[in-house]
């Protein structure tokens, strides 16, 4: 894949986060961890459409929210007009430095062009003494120990979508899919933060059937995964999600949160 991410998900904007409020729950969870204080100047980094925003912004946080989609930050701007929403590049950000409290990306930083570029970005816009947290992508993790995340045989369905995508990416073309696994832990070092903590974030989605499922897909970056197969495998993909176990319906997630401190 090589268009920059954002473009998908302007795509799919829309849909993104309706099908299923998967990302909004970890929002929910991610704001739970962090627990910021009423008043925090919190910035929602590649915000879409208010996952974290909103449960930043019923906390009392003052929330700027940025995104490359012009589409995603649309939405936020009509849904949640309490925040400073901007269509603004992570790895470029036109804010002022050391303006932040709080800088809080969910599901971003493995999907940026240049990782090492937004992280930097969140470390000069930070407040020294600020905290800067996100999820998504690390290869590093000490939360799920040998890969293997509790409870996860109360909860298979997680398993069998790891399981198939697994299996597809052999058909994906060089480059094809979106997004690369980092290393949270060098991230943050490499950017100057000190303090690293890991934390974890978890959510439990109910899908109604296989066919909410295939759409809850087809409305975020799994989208990008089946869009970069050859048409046949596409196709073949789609029916191995319709043909998964009728029973197994909650989806079980648990994230890492990496966070690190700007020296004071
Ligand atoms: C998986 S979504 C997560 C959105 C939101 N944080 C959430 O939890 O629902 C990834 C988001 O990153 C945004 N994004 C991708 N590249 C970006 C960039 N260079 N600058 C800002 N946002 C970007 C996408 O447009 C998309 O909204």
């Amino acid at each position: 894949m090589e268009e920059s991410a954002w473009k998908l998900f302007d795509r799919v904007a829309a849909d993104y986060d309706q099908v299923a409020p998967f990302f909004a729950e970890f929002g929910r969870a991610i704001v739970d961890v962090l627990d910021p204080p009423a008043g925090c100047r919190l910035l929602d980094l590649g915000c879409g459409r208010g996952a974290l925003t909103a449960p930043a912004l019923a906390r009392g946080c003052a929330v700027t929210a940025v995104d490359a989609s012009p589409a995603m930050v649309e939405h936020l701007a009509a849904d949640f007009p309490a925040a400073s929403a901007y269509v603004m590049d992570a790895q470029a950000l036109d804010l002022p430095s050391e303006s932040f409290d709080l800088v809080v990306s969910s599901f971003v930083v493995h999907v940026l062009d240049d990782p090492a570029a937004g992280v930097a970005e969140a470390y000069r816009v930070l407040a020294p003494g600020g905290r800067f947290a996100f999820t998504g992508g690390s290869a590093r993790t000490s939360y799920d120990g040998r890969g293997v995340q509790p409870d996860a045989d109360a909860f298979p369905l997680g398993r069998r979508l790891d399981a198939l995508f697994q299996e597809f990416a052999a058909h994906l073309p060089p480059n094809g899919s979106m997004g690369r696994p980092v290393d949270a832990a060098d991230l943050l070092e490499e950017a100057g933060f000190g303090d690293l903590r890991e934390e974890q974030a978890e959510v439990r989605i109910e899908f109604g059937d296989n066919a909410m499922l295939w759409r809850w897909a087809m409305s975020h970056g799994y989208r990008a995964f089946i869009e970069d197969l050859p048409v046949d495998r596409r196709e073949e993909f789609h029916r191995r999600v319709l043909e998964l176990p009728a029973g197994d319906r909650v989806l079980r997630r648990v994230t890492g949160v990496w966070s690190g401190r700007r020296p004071a």
